[in-house]
C-alpha cells in the first residue's frame, strides 16, 4: 500500500479532484456543543465510540508514541478495553470519572519501561507543562524516522486479511496513524472503513493490483487533502491563536452556508471552535464527540443554514459527518445583494468599529464571504486585513467615510495581485509541464530554505506541482490554487512548533497568516547560508547517474536539482535545466558529462563567477 503514501494526484482523476476540493470548503465543516441538543446523537456517538475503542486508542497511541512498535500499542488497546468495560460495569470506580485522553495517556506513562524505551518519560514526569499538551509537542510533522510505509505481497495481504481481518486492519490503522500524527480521527477512521472496503472488494479479484491501485488513490487524495487541510488550520491556530481559528472558520462557513444568519454563525463558531481545541491537540475522543456535535447543530438548524444537507442529516454517526464535510456549497440566497453597503457607504463606520472590534470585523468577513464564495479562504482573510488596516488609517483622519468609501477598489486590487499570481503559477504549469515545473519549484525552495533537508525540499515541491496539476483549468482554479497553496506553505511553517528555517522564511511564517503567500512570493535567495561541503555537491552530481533502475531517476534528479541550487543559487532555470539535461544524458550512457560549461552564457563567463565562488568556499 505504498502508493497510499505518495501524493500523486495526476488527471486521470479528476472526477475525484472536485471532491478534494470541496474539502476546503469542507472540513472547514467539522465541533462540540456545550447543550445536548441531539440526544439521538450523542448517544449514538457513545455507541460508536464504545464499538471502536480499539481503532479510538490506535489512533491516539500511535499518534502520540510515533516509534511505538504495533505490539506496544496493542498492549495499550487491551489495557483500555479492559478499563472500558470495567467502567461499563461499574461507572461509579474511581478511574472512570476521568477523560479519556486522560486514561489513555495514564496507561500510556504507565506501561512498563515505554517512556524510557521510547523517548517520552518528560511528558511522564513533568509538572512544569500540562502532560496533554506535552503529548502534543511530542509528535512529529516529518515522519522521515518510520521506515517506509510496508509493502506486501497482495497475496498474502489478502491471505492475512481473511485470516483475521480485525488484527490486519489495526495493523493498517497503527501504520497510517503514526505517519500522520496530526489527521483528525474522523478521518482516520473513514479512511480505515474506505480501506476495509477496498480489501473487501480487491481481494476476490484476480487482478487484485490494478483494482487496489484503482480503489487506494482517492483514499490517499482524501487522507492527504484532509490532513494537509487539518495541519495548517491546527498550525495557524497554535501560531496566531484562536483569532486566527475564527476568522477561517467565519469564512469557510459563510462560503459554504451563504444563507446562515450571523447569530447562528456565532453560536455554531462556538462549537466549531471546541471541537477544532480536541482536534488539534490530538484528543481523539473529544475530537470525535465534538465533530459530531457540530454536525447535529447544523442539522438541527437545517432549514437556515443549507439546503443541501437534507439527505445528509438522515444518516447516521460517523457517515452523517463525513457526508457533511463533503457537501458542495450551499446556492447563493436570492436576493443577495453583491455587495454590503455597511461597511464602506455608511457614516458610522468607525464608531461601530470601535464599539466592538471583533464582532465588527467577524461580520465583515461574514458579509464578504457569503458574497464571494468564489475566492479562497486565504484572499477572503486578506480582505479583511486589508479593511481593517484602511480603517485604522481612514478612521484617524478628518473625513473618514470619504476615505473608506473607496474601500472595494483596495480590495479588487487585493484580490487582482492574487489572482496575478495564480494566473502565472497556472501558466509556468501549462508551459513547462510536470518535470520541469518541479525543478522550478525545487529551485525555488531551495533558494528561500536551503537548510531544509532534500527529502522535505522534494516533498514541498511535488506538492507544489501536484497542487497545479489539481486545479490549473478548473473554474474554481484560482481558488483551489491559492488554497493548495497555502497549505504546502502551512506544512513548511510547522504545526506544533515554531520552526527556525532562516529568518526571511521564519518572518512569512509568523507575520501575518492571510499575507503568508504573497510573502513567500518576495522571497529572494537566502544569502547567508553556508554552502555544503564540495564533496557533498560532487557527489550528488557525480555518484549515481549511471544507474539502471528507471524509476530512481526522477529522485536523483530531484536530488541534483537540490544539490545544484544550494551550491550555485544564483544561476537562471535555463542553465540549471540545461545542467540537468547533460548529467542526466550522461547518466543515461554511463558517459562523461558533455561540455557543461556551454549551459552558461555568455560562454564562459557566469562559469568562471561560480567557480570563484566555489574556490572561495574550499
Ligand atoms: C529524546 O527526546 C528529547 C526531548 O524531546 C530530544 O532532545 C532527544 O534528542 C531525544 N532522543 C532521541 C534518542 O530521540
Ligand atoms: C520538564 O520539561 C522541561 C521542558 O521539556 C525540561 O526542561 C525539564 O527538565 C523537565 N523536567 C522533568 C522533571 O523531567
Ligand atoms: C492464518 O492464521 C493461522 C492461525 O491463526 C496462522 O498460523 C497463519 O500463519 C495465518 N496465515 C497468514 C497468512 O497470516
Ligand atoms: C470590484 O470587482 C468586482 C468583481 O470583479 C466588480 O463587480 C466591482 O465593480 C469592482 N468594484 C470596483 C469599485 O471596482
Ligand atoms: C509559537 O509562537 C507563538 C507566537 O509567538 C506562541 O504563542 C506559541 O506558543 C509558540 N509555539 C511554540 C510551540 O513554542
Ligand atoms: C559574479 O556574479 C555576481 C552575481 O551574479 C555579480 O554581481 C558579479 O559581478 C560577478 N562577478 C564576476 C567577476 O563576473
Amino acid at each position: 500500500m505504498a502508493s497510499l503514501f505518495f501524493f500523486n494526484l495526476n488527471m486521470k482523476h479528476l472526477n475525484h479532484i472536485g471532491f478534494i476540493f470541496f474539502l476546503f470548503s469542507l472540513t472547514e465543516s467539522l465541533a462540540l456543543p456545550t447543550k445536548p441538543q441531539d440526544i439521538d446523537h450523542l448517544s449514538a456517538t457513545q455507541k460508536f465510540i464504545d464499538e471502536n475503542t480499539a481503532y479510538l486508542t490506535i489512533i491516539a497511541v500511535s499518534q502520540y508514541v510515533q516509534e511505538a512498535s504495533f505490539d506496544e500499542v496493542e498492549m495499550l488497546v487491551r489495557a483500555m478495553v479492559d478499563h472500558k468495560n470495567r467502567c461499563l460495569a461499574d461507572s461509579t470506580l474511581p478511574e472512570c470519572s476521568k477523560a479519556a485522553n486522560e486514561a489513555i495517556q495514564d496507561s500510556i506513562c504507565a506501561m512498563e519501561g515505554l517512556p524510557q524505551k521510547r523517548n517520552f518519560s518528560h511528558c511522564c514526569d513533568n509538572a512544569s507543562i500540562p502532560r496533554r499538551l506535552c503529548f502534543f509537542f511530542n509528535k512529529k510533522a516529518n515522519v522521515e524516522f518510520l521506515p517506509p510505509f510496508p509493502t506486501l505481497d497482495l497475496e498474502v495481504k489478502c491471505q492475512s486479511y481473511k485470516n483475521n481481518s480485525e488484527s490486519f486492519l489495526n495493523h493498517y490503522m497503527y501504520e497510517v496513524a503514526r505517519r500522520n500524527p496530526f489527521a483528525f480521527a474522523p478521518v482516520l477512521l473513514t479512511v480505515a472503513a474506505r480501506f476495509e472496503e477496498a480489501a473487501t472488494t480487491c481481494c476476490e479479484q484476480q487482478q487484485k493490483a490494478i483494482c487496489f491501485q484503482v480503489k487506494a488513490a482517492p483514499i490517499t487524495q482524501y487522507l492527504k487533502a484532509l490532513s494537509s487541510y487539518q495541519k495548517t488550520v491546527c498550525g495557524a491556530f497554535m501560531k496566531f491563536g484562536p483569532n486566527i481559528l475564527n476568522s477561517i472558520n467565519i469564512a469557510v462557513f459563510s462560503k459554504k452556508f451563504p444563507k446562515i444568519g450571523f447569530e447562528d454563525l456565532t453560536s455554531l463558531l462556538e462549537d466549531v471552535h471546541s471541537m477544532y481545541d480536541g482536534c488539534c491537540e490530538g484528543d481523539v475522543l473529544q475530537c470525535l464527540r465534538s465533530q459530531s456535535q457540530v454536525m447535529s447543530h447544523i442539522c438541527s438548524k437545517q432549514d437556515s443554514i443549507s439546503s443541501k444537507i437534507k439527505e445528509c442529516c438522515g444518516k447516521r454517526t460517523p457517515e452523517r459527518e463525513d457526508c457533511i464535510i463533503n457537501t458542495n456549497k450551499d446556492d447563493r440566497p436570492e436576493g443577495l445583494s453583491p455587495r454590503e453597503p455597511k461597511f464602506t457607504d455608511s457614516e458610522n463606520v468607525c464608531q461601530e468599529r470601535d464599539s466592538n472590534p471583533d464582532k465588527f470585523f467577524a461580520e465583515f468577513t461574514y458579509e464578504y464571504s457569503r458574497r464571494h464564495a468564489e475566492l479562497s479562504t486565504p484572499e477572503l482573510l486578506r480582505i479583511t486585513k486589508v479593511y481593517k488596516d484602511l480603517l485604522e488609517d481612514c478612521c484617524s483622519r478628518e473625513s473618514p467615510a470619504a476615505c473608506y468609501r473607496h474601500a472595494e477598489d483596495k480590495f479588487n486590487e487585493t484580490t487582482e495581485r492574487s489572482f496575478a499570481m495564480v494566473q502565472r503559477e497556472c501558466r509556468h504549469f501549462q508551459e513547462l509541464g510536470k518535470d520541469a515545473l518541479r525543478s522550478h519549484y525545487l529551485a525555488k525552495f531551495t533558494k528561500a530554505a536551503p537548510q531544509l533537508s532534500v527529502e522535505e525540499l522534494i516533498s514541498l515541491s511535488k506538492e507544489m506541482v501536484a497542487a497545479l496539476a489539481t486545479c490549473c483549468t478548473l473554474s474554481e482554479e484560482f481558488a483551489c490554487v491559492d488554497s493548495l497553496a497555502d497549505l504546502v506553505l502551512g506544512e513548511l511553517c510547522g504545526i506544533n512548533e515554531n520552526r527556525t528555517i532562516n529568518p526571511a522564511v521564519d518572518q512569512c511564517c509568523k507575520a501575518d497568516f492571510a499575507f503568508r503567500r504573497h510573502c513567500f512570493e518576495r522571497l529572494k535567495a537566502d544569502t547567508t547560508y553556508v554552502l555544503p561541503s564540495v564533496s557533498a555537491l560532487v557527489s550528488a552530481l557525480d555518484a549515481d547517474w549511471c544507474q539502471t533502475y528507471q524509476e530512481d531517476l526522477q529522485d536523483k534528479k530531484d536530488r541534483f536539482m537540490v544539490n545544484l541550487v544550494k551550491w550555485m543559487p544564483e544561476i537562471m532555470d535555463e542553465e540549471r535545466l540545461c545542467l540537468l539535461a547533460k548529467f542526466t544524458a550522461a547518466g543515461e550512457k554511463c558517459g562523461q558529462v558533455q561540455e557543461p560549461e556551454a549551459c552558461f552564457s555568455p560562454a564562459g563567463s557566469k562559469i568562471d563567477n561560480e567557480s570563484q565562488a566555489a574556490e572561495k568556499q574550499i
